[in-house]
């Protein structure tokens, strides 16, 4: 077997190391014309956390922004206090948290789209925010555009917000495609509404995608390579007509510990096959 020097790093747990390397052995035999890679956005390509203190999602970038009231940032954290820990409760199932989520994404929608946000003013909130992507993420985007990979975002954040992320970062490339939660603007560029289908953490999988042709396009792109952090992710390739290799990377951000040991002792989380640092740095610990 090849050593992957990446995976030796302290930071990584595989529960099965010989079937994940074969899956990277078989990814490189079919080769870059055969690859295809989905990424969540939020906490994936996105930073968790630096120096101690929480990085801001889509949404939380337009939460603590100057055009949201000080009313409305209270609810707003109000609604992320109360849901969030449900997000990643690793007691509760799917099917609980699934209308939960629906829930939170409803209100939060609603309550910024209360605001009168601008379309104008996205770029500049970007721009004041605290948002970093990833260590590596040049790299990443680089190498896909230079071999012409094709990178899907798959994302319950906000579409516009991650869009307007990735451009003033100079990697919103050709080969990228992006699917989320987009905002509605009326005639003088105020959010009124957003589009739907609302995607949240839990149906991030073919339920949302009904109508896109994109992984029917790609249908010779049979090897995967699947980046998230929740395990709503690993719906993400449900899609995909055809699988041959897939290679799925989770980032444990949060609850590390609990996390990482369900992920070596259970057979309900069998698919999670490699996890990589938290985007905090070398530790793989949970910042807040
Ligand atoms: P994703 O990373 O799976 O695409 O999910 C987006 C994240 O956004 C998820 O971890 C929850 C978070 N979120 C907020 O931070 N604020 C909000 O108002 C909502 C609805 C979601
Ligand atoms: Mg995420």
């Amino acid at each position: 077997m090849p050593k992957v020097p990446e995976l030796e790093k302290a930071t990584v747990r595989i529960q099965q190391p010989e079937r994940v390397l074969g899956t990277i052995r078989a990814i490189k035999e079919q080769g870059i014309n055969k690859l295809q890679v989905i990424s969540d956005f939020d906490m994936t390509l996105s930073r968790f956390g630096c120096n101690g203190r929480r990085c801001p999602t889509s949404h939380n970038i337009l939460d603590n922004s100057r055009v949201i009231s000080e009313d409305g940032k209270k609810k707003l954290r109000d609604l992320l206090h109360y849901y969030y820990p449900i997000e990643i409760d690793p007691n509760r199932t799917l099917e609980e948290k699934r209308p939960l989520m629906v829930e939170w994404w409803t209100r939060a929608h609603e309550l910024l789209s209360q605001q009168k946000i601008q379309k104008g003013d996205i770029a500049q909130i970007v721009r004041e925010s605290d948002v970093m992507l990833r260590d590596g993420f040049n790299e990443l985007f680089d190498q896909l555009h230079k071999y012409n990979i094709p990178l899907f975002i798959f994302s319950a954040g906000v579409g516009d917000i991650l869009e307007e992320i990735i451009r003033q970062a100079n990697v919103f490339y050709s080969n990228v495609n992006v699917v989320s939660n987009y905002m509605d603007f009326d005639d003088n560029g105020v959010l009124t509404r957003f589009k739907g289908p609302l995607i949240h953490t839990y149906n991030k999988n073919n339920s949302v995608l009904q109508g896109t042709e994109y992984f029917q396009q790609l249908s010779t792109r049979t090897s995967i390579i699947l980046l998230g952090d929740s395990m709503g992710d690993l719906t993400m390739a449900d899609g995909v007509p055809s699988v041959e290799n897939i290679l799925k990377i989770g980032f444990l951000n949060d609850k590390v510990g609990v996390r990482s040991s369900r992920l070596a002792s259970a057979p309900a989380f069998p698919r999670c096959e490699a996890s990589g640092d938290s985007g905090e740095g070398q530790a793989a610990v949970p910042v807040i």
